[in-house]
């Protein structure tokens, strides 16, 4: 539960529109139960304006959900440094961070059930998520019968979460991080049990909440669906940026030290260990490099 310290100045809580979020140089490790480190996030430089909308894209075990969870103050990286808005929560004390948590963003952590309390109801779930709103606040919200409706909750209202579906719940964990009116939401896979209606519905409600209050919003999905609604798409590789994607053009993005990931359709025919040469070939003004690989010798 998360304990308001008064006179922690974080701002105004109700400021109209987004807030931006940046990392540089994250690293982070999970130790695991035989004592074993596993390096989930190497090095990660990104930058979300405020009121931007990203869709994180990426196979399994990239490293998607761990940003997520940094970028949002759940965890700290074991180094490197974040930043939402001017304050970098990398560093920030744990009073000032939950403040800054309580009542900024909203995190929709991958899995529904994660996010919800089994035995209260979907009522109740949406009132427990604004508790930390003031008084005020919570009477210039949508009602949360209004709220319900608008992911076609309204017939389990009063249903307890424990008996409701695996897509229910997802509606109404989005429900319940849309009701704070956060400047950040981040939702991981909040999609990734419903139907294509469903889908469409839920996903409606993100980007709603965008054009109403200016909201930053990074969703993780496996969906090309659900990504292709988003502006702006980051592939995540190996615990790094790989590629980014702006208005449908793909970029392979430069890591530290000139690191380049070559695109995945083109790995297999350049496998690991190809000695390759780079060399700039500016063409029609433009700035190239060519890669090459030298002739096969022998046969
Ligand atoms: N609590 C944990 N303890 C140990 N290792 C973890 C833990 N959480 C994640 N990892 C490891 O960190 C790496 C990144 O995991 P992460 O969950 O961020 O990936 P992801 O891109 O969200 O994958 P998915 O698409 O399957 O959800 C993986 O190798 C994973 O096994
Ligand atoms: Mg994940």
């Amino acid at each position: 539960m998360t304990v308001l310290e008064p006179g922690v100045d974080i701002g105004e809580p109700t400021h109209p529109g987004g807030i931006g979020v940046r990392c540089t140089g994250v690293v982070h490790l999970y130790r695991t139960f035989e004592g074993h480190d596993v390096v989930a996030l190497q090095g990660v430089d990104l930058a979300v304006r405020p009121g931007e909308r990203v869709a994180f894209l990426g196979p399994s075990g990239s490293g998607k959900s761990t940003l997520l969870t940094l970028l949002g103050g759940i965890q700290k990286p074991s180094a490197g440094r974040i930043f939402l808005g001017e304050h970098e929560i990398s560093r920030l004390p744990e009073p000032q961070l939950a403040r800054l948590r309580s009542r900024r963003v909203s995190t929709m952590l991958q899995g529904a059930t994660r996010n919800l309390l089994s035995y209260a109801t979907a009522r109740q779930n949406v009132a427990f998520a604004r508790l930390a709103l003031t008084s005020a606040e919570r009477r210039q919200a949508v009602p949360e019968t209004a709220l319900l409706a608008r992911v076609g909750l309204e017939s389990v209202a009063d249903q307890v979460v424990a008996t409701m579906s695996g897509g229910q719940r997802q509606r109404l964990a989005l429900a319940c991080a849309v009701s704070t009116s956060p400047q950040l939401l981040l939702a991981d896979e909040p999609t990734s049990q419903l139907s294509h209606e469903d889908r469409d519905a839920v996903i409606g409600l993100v980007h709603d909440l965008g054009d109403e209050l200016g909201t930053t919003i990074i969703v993780v999905t496996h969906q090309p669906e659900v990504a292709a609604t988003f502006p702006r798409t980051v592939t995540m590789k190996g615990g790094r940026v790989g590629l980014e994607g702006r208005d449908g053009a793909e970029y392979v993005v430069i890591g530290a030290e000139g690191v380049v990931h070559l695109p995945s359709h083109l790995a297999g025919q350049w496998p690991q260990g190809t000695l390759v040469r780079i060399e700039p070939e500016p063409q029609d003004g433009r700035d190239r490099l060519v890669v090459s690989r030298p002739p096969e010798e022998g046969g």
